[in-house]
C-alpha cells in the first residue's frame, strides 16, 4: 500500500498565454531571477508537500525541461488539450490517486505570491476543516477576473467568471486570486460533476465552490492582506508591472536589512541574489542570478553582476561581470568586463577597459588599463602595464600564462602563451614574450630605436609638422637620444632599453 499523500500541490501551467504573443510558454518568462513558474513553486515549497504536480500543455517539452532544472522532484502531467482549469486539476489528480488530505492548487502565473500567504491559506483551510478555501483579494480593478459572490451573511455562494457574470456581480471588486486549498476527497467528487455550460465551454475549477455550497459542504474565503500578491500575468505590459513591483519589494527588504540603495527605481536585484549589510548599491545596477555583494562593498553606478561574488569593501564601478569573483577590498572598473572564472584576489585592481577571463589576479596585483587577461595566473603584487595582452589562443587551443609574484610587465606587451614570467622579473615595454623569463631577469624583444634626422623636412615638406619642426630646430630644441641618418641603424644595448626607469616611464601606476 502506498502511503497516502497528506498534502499535494498542483500548479496549473498548461495554458498558452496567448496575450504574451511569445514562442516561450508564458510560465517560462523570467522575472528577476526566476521564471513565473519558478516563483510559484518557491512560494509553495515551504508547504513541504508530499507531491507537487505541474500540469503542462502548451510548450510541454520546454516546461518539462525547465522543471528538471529547478524542481526535479515535481511531477509534470500532460493536459494535451486545454479544456479548462477544472479539467486540468482532474487530470492532475488522476496522476496521484493516493492523494488525500489537502490539495493546494495554484495558477502558474501569479509570481508575486508569498510563501507566507499560501501557508496562511492552508492553515485557515485545515484549521476550519473546510471542503474548499479560496484566496481572495479586494482589487482596484477586477477586470477579467472571477468574482467572489457572497450571500447576505457574507458566506461564499459561488465564484463567477466575469464573462458569465451579471452586471451586479461584475461590480464586485473581491476577486478569486486563482489559489485554493481543497479537501482531496471532496474535490475529486466535485470535479466529476463539472459542466461545460459556460461562455467558454470549459470545465471551470471555480464551479467546484458552487457545487460544494449546494451540497452543504463548508467552504471558506481567505482574504489576502496585500492584493498585489495575487496579480496575475497575462501580457508583457503586466509582466513589466509585476517586475517593478517585485523590484520595489526586494529593494525594500534589502534596505531594511541595512543595505544602502541610492536609487531604488534603477536598482534591479534578482530574488536569488544576496547583499550584505552596509553595502552601497549605486544607480543603474543589476544584481542577477546567484550574485553576492559583501559587507561595505560599493557597487555601481552602471554595473551588471551575474552569478558574481563581490567581497567585503570591494568597489565595482561601471562594469559587467559574469561568473566572476572579486576579492575583499579589490577594485574593478570603470569599464571592466569580468568573464567566467575571473578571480580577483583581495586588494587587487582591474581597471579601465580591461577584460579578464578564466584567470587569477593575485593579492594586490594590478591590471589598471586597456588589457586582455585570458587563461592566466598573475602573482601577488604583480603590475601589468597598460595595453598588455595575454595571447592565449593559437587558433585551435587555449594556453596559460603565469606571471610571478611582484613581476613587472611594461606597457604594450604581448605575453604569448604558454609562457611564464618569473617572480620579480621585468618585461620591457613593447615586448612580445614567447619564452619564459627567469625570476629577476629582464625580458625584452624590442627592436632598438633609431631617429632619422631631417626626415620630416625631406619627406613631409609643407606640412604643419615640418613647420613646427623647423621652428623648434631654429630655437635649438633637441629631443635628445640616439640619432641616425637615414639607412643607418642604431644598436642600443639591452641594459639601456630595459633599464628600470625606462620601463617605469612606460608602465603606469
Ligand atoms: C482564472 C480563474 C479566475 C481567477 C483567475 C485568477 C477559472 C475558471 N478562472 O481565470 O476566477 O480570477 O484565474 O488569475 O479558473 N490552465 C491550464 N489548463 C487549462 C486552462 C488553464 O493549465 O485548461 C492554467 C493556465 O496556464 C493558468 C491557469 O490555469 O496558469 C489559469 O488559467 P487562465 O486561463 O489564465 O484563467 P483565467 O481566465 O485567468
Ligand atoms: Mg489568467
Amino acid at each position: 500500500m502506498p502511503q497516502p499523500h497528506l498534502r499535494t500541490v498542483v500548479v496549473l501551467a498548461a495554458g498558452e498565454g496567448k496575450r504574451m504573443k511569445s514562442a516561450l510558454p508564458k510560465v517560462l518568462h523570467p522575472l528577476l531571477g526566476r521564471t513565473l513558474l519558478g516563483h510559484v513553486l518557491t512560494a509553495a515549497a515551504p508547504l513541504a508537500a508530499d507531491r507537487t504536480v505541474v500540469v503542462v500543455g502548451h510548450g510541454a517539452e520546454q516546461v518539462r525541461a525547465h522543471l528538471t532544472e529547478i524542481a526535479p522532484d515535481a511531477t509534470p502531467v500532460l493536459q494535451a488539450q486545454q479544456l479548462g482549469t477544472g479539467h486540468a486539476v482532474r487530470i492532475a489528480l488522476e496522476a496521484v490517486p493516493e492523494a488525500s488530505g489537502t490539495v493546494v492548487v495554484i495558477n502558474g502565473d501569479v509570481p508575486l505570491l508569498r510563501a507566507e500567504t499560501v501557508a496562511a491559506l492552508v492553515a485557515a483551510h485545515e484549521g476550519e476543516g473546510a471542503a474548499a478555501t479560496v484566496l481572495a483579494a479586494e482589487v482596484p480593478d477586477p477586470t477579467g477576473l472571477g468574482r467572489i459572490v457572497r450571500d447576505a451573511a457574507g458566506r461564499l455562494e459561488q465564484i463567477v467568471e466575469e464573462r458569465d457574470a451579471t452586471p451586479a456581480q461584475r461590480a464586485l471588486r473581491e476577486i478569486n486570486a486563482g489559489i485554493y486549498a481543497f479537501d482531496a476527497v471532496r474535490l475529486r467528487d466535485a470535479l466529476g460533476k463539472l459542466s461545460t455550460d459556460n461562455d467558454q465551454g470549459e470545465e471551470y475549477l471555480t464551479d467546484v465552490f458552487g457545487l460544494l455550497v449546494s451540497a452543504g459542504e463548508p467552504v471558506g474565503v481567505h482574504v489576502a492582506a496585500d492584493h498585489v500578491e495575487t496579480l496575475g500575468c497575462n501580457d508583457r505590459v503586466e509582466l513589466a508591472g509585476l517586475r517593478r513591483l517585485l523590484r520595489d519589494r526586494t529593494n525594500e527588504a534589502w534596505m531594511r536589512t541595512g543595505v544602502t540603495i541610492l536609487d531604488p527605481d534603477t536598482t534591479w536585484i534578482d530574488v536569488t541574489a544576496t547583499v550584505e549589510r552596509d553595502a552601497v548599491i549605486d544607480q543603474n545596477t543589476q544584481l542577477r542570478g546567484t550574485t553576492v555583494v559583501g559587507e561595505q562593498a560599493v557597487v555601481g553606478p552602471d554595473v551588471t553582476l551575474i552569478d558574481t561574488v563581490v567581497g567585503a569593501a570591494a568597489t565595482v564601478l561601471r562594469s559587467h561581470a559574469v561568473g566572476a569573483e572579486v576579492g575583499p577590498g579589490a577594485s574593478v572598473g570603470p569599464y571592466a568586463y569580468l568573464r567566467p572564472a575571473a578571480r580577483l584576489a583581495e586588494k587587487s585592481k582591474v581597471g579601465t577597459f580591461v577584460e579578464v577571463k578564466n584567470s587569477e589576479v593575485g593579492p594586490g596585483a594590478k591590471v589598471p588599463h586597456l588589457s586582455y587577461v585570458g587563461d592566466a595566473t598573475i602573482g601577488a603584487k604583480a603590475n601589468i602595464g597598460a595595453a598588455t595582452i595575454f595571447v592565449n589562443y593559437d587558433g585551435v587551443n587555449k594556453h596559460r600564462t603565469v606571471v610571478g609574484e611582484a613581476a613587472f610587465i611594461g606597457c604594450d606587451t604581448s605575453l604569448i602563451a604558454p609562457v611564464e614570467v618569473g617572480a620579480g622579473a621585468y618585461v620591457a615595454a613593447g615586448s612580445a614574450i614567447s619564452q619564459d623569463v627567469p625570476p629577476g631577469a629582464l625580458g625584452v624583444t624590442r627592436a632598438p630605436q633609431r631617429s632619422i634626422e631631417g626626415w620630416v623636412a625631406r619627406k613631409r615638406a609643407g606640412t604643419v609638422s615640418a613647420a613646427a619642426a623647423e621652428r623648434a630646430l631654429a630655437e635649438g630644441a633637441s629631443a635628445g637620444g640616439p640619432v641616425a641618418r637615414e639607412g643607418e641603424a642604431i644598436h642600443g644595448d639591452a641594459e639601456t632599453v630595459g633599464r628600470p626607469s625606462a620601463a617605469g616611464d612606460t608602465a603606469t601606476e
